[in-house]
């Protein structure tokens, strides 16, 4: 067992005791002013609220998509499936193709929904908060879809994992 205090600590080992915590994928999507689809790929996605149906994510305050998505009224969350880790990979680039050759779908102000997840939450924001290096987006969910007959991709340890080979993290 290794024990750190947090001023003190690597932030490497930091950083290897929050990723044991699995998560599902996202990918967060909103639209510049001009109509520009914008995206990247966050695990920070939870629930805050069912009634009202509340949810939220953060966004580290470095990443070239803060000032979009600060500006926009409404942003989504696609849920990945367990096939879609090349989609993971590559909403967490930093290329500027990232929608090139999707099926997209507008949903909620013009926010793109992307194809094939498991679920999607169509937001209008309510509240964002800067807190230390990340910034917080609570939004109200107004839509939703699910397809519960699809497995979400999971995301644990630095890897990724799948339900039906059971969550064997490394
Ligand atoms: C599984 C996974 C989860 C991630 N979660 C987040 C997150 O919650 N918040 C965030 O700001 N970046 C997160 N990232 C990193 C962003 O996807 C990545 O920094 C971004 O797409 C790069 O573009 P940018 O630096 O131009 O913003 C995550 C990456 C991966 C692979």
């Amino acid at each position: 067992m290794q024990a750190a205090l947090i001023p003190e600590t690597d932030p490497a080992l930091y950083r290897k005791a929050l990723g044991c915590f699995a998560t599902g994928v996202a990918v967060v999507t909103t639209v510049t002013a001009a109509g520009a689809p914008v995206g990247l790929t966050v695990n920070s996605f939870s629930s805050v609220s069912l009634e009202p149906a509340l949810v939220l994510w953060s966004l580290r305050r470095q990443s070239s998509a803060c000032e979009i998505f600060s500006q926009a009224s409404c942003f989504a969350v696609n849920l990945l499936q367990s096939a879609q880790e090349d989609i993971s990979t590559r909403f967490a680039s930093r290329g500027a193709e990232k929608f090139e050759g999707l099926r997209i779908r507008h949903g909620l102000d013009g926010v793109p929904l992307l194809p094939d997840c498991v679920a999607a939450f169509e937001c209008r924001t309510v509240r964002t908060h800067i807190e230390g290096d990340h910034l917080l987006f609570i939004g109200r969910v107004e839509r939703f879809t699910l397809h519960p007959d699809t497995e979400p991709l999971i995301y644990c340890r630095g890897a990724y994992a799948r339900r039906q080979s059971g969550v064997h993290c490394t």
